[in-house]
Parts: C-alpha cells; structure tokens; sequence
C-alpha cells in the first residue's frame, strides 16, 4: 500500500483502512507496527480485528490507539454470515465505530439485526462480498435487466446488485472486490445516479426472486 500510496498526487477523499488478525494480543500490536511503517501513516482512519479473533484484548489496544490520536476509527469484521450473534453483541456493548460483514440480494441475514442495530448505535457499516463473491454476477449474466431499472441509471447486473447493497439507510459503503479496471468504474458510478428508496429496494428484490 505504502508503494500505492506514494503514486498518488492526490490522496484527498481517501479513506485508510486495514485489519489486525491474530489470536495474540502482542502479534496485534506489531501488526499495528508493521502497518503504520508500510503504508507510511501518522494516522490511520480505520484499524478493524478482522474474523472478530480476540477482538477483546485487540479492541483494547485499538482504543489505546484511538485515544492518543494514531487512529481515527476502530471496528471489527466477519463475513459469510458467520457469527452474527457474537458481533451483535459486540455492537451492544462495546465502543466502537465501524462494523464489516456480509450483506447482498441472496444473503440478507443482516437486515435482522446488525443493520437495524447499526443505525440505532450510530455504527458505520462496510458490507463486504455483495456479489456472493461473483456468484451473483455470474448467475444473472444473460438475464435481462427490468426496464425501469434505467430510472437508476443501472446499465449493468453488477451495479443493480450494488445498488441494492448500498441503498440500504444503514449501510456506509460497500467494498466490492475486482481485478479490473472498467468493473472499478463502474461500480463506483452507482454513486452517481438515483438510490433506491425502501418500496424500490423491495421491488428490486422481488424481480431478482422471480428470475
Ligand atoms: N472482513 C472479512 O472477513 C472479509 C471476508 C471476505 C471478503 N472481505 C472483503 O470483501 C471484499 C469483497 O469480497 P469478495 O471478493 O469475496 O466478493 P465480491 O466483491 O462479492 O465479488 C468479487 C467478484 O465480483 C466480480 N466483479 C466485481 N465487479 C464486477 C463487475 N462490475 N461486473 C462483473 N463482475 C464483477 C469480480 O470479478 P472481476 O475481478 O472479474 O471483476 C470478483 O470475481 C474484498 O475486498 C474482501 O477483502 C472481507
């Protein structure tokens, strides 16, 4: 990241995020080390414990961090719907700012509760895999795209999947993965255009039921 970052002209806009993930409370802050020298930051603006692995003692750390100034925001992850219980409870009881887990049209275990907790605890949420890791993208290549989804300015599978992802009020941002240039851009242009608003979401989610 440090050889990225140090390409850039312009880093304005850019959020700094990354993970700690280790079951050792010492391995923890030698990550932290090891990630201010390599990307080359005073300060970070997101340290998460990825897989929530002792996130006790990792949040303490973090929090230590937070306080002195080196990081803006800690939170914690999971992904593939796995221990949604445990990082609830997180959520209701610990002070943190940023939550990641797994949220798309297939997979909607999180509107249950962690998106409702988010937004009731002022917790931003990052939502990982929001194409089923691809799965979702590969399984409606081919199938039309409803004609009022143009009203969106949705021109492509990917983006009426992402649209849906991050139109939900709770969700901050979505961090789809691609090894390509043009997916990037398009991705990001579902910023651009009309969100949909609750009833539009439901009927997004009923045509992709009906395929
Ligand atoms: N915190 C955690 O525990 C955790 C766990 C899992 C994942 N994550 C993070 O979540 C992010 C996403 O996860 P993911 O990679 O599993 O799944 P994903 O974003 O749901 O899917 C990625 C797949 O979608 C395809 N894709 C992306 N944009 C596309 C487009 N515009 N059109 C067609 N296909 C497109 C990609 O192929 P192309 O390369 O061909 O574009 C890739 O195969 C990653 O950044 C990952 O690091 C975090």
């Amino acid at each position: 990241m440090g050889y990225s970052l140090a390409k850039l002209s312009n880093t304005q806009g850019m959020l700094s995020a990354t993970k700690i993930w280790t079951s050792s409370k010492d391995e923890g802050r030698s990550q932290i080390n090891d990630s201010f020298r390599l990307w080359g930051l005073k300060k970070f603006d997101l340290f998460q414990v990825h897989k929530l692995l002792n996130w006790e003692e990792h949040l303490d750390t973090l929090r230590e961090r937070r306080a002195a100034g080196q990081i803006r925001y800690i939170g914690i992850t999971t992904s593939h719907g796995s221990r949604h219980s445990e990082m609830a409870r997180t959520m209701e009881t610990q002070d943190i700012d940023f939550v990641q887990f797994t949220y798309n049209v297939e997979d909607r275990d999180a509107e249950d509760r962690l998106l409702p907790l988010a937004a009731d605890k002022g917790i931003a949420v990052i939502i990982n895999r929001p194409f089923q890791r691809g799965t979702l993208t590969n399984r409606f290549e081919g199938k039309p795209l409803p004609t009022w989804a143009s009203e969106y300015g949705i021109t492509s599978w990917a983006q009426y999947l992402l649209k849906f992802v991050v139109s939900h009020p709770a969700v901050t941002c979505a961090i789809p993965a691609t090894s390509k240039v043009e997916h990037m851009k398009e991705n990001m242009n579902v910023l651009q255009t009309r969100l949909p608003d609750i009833k539009d979401r439901q009927r997004m989610l009923d045509y992709v039921q009906s395929l």
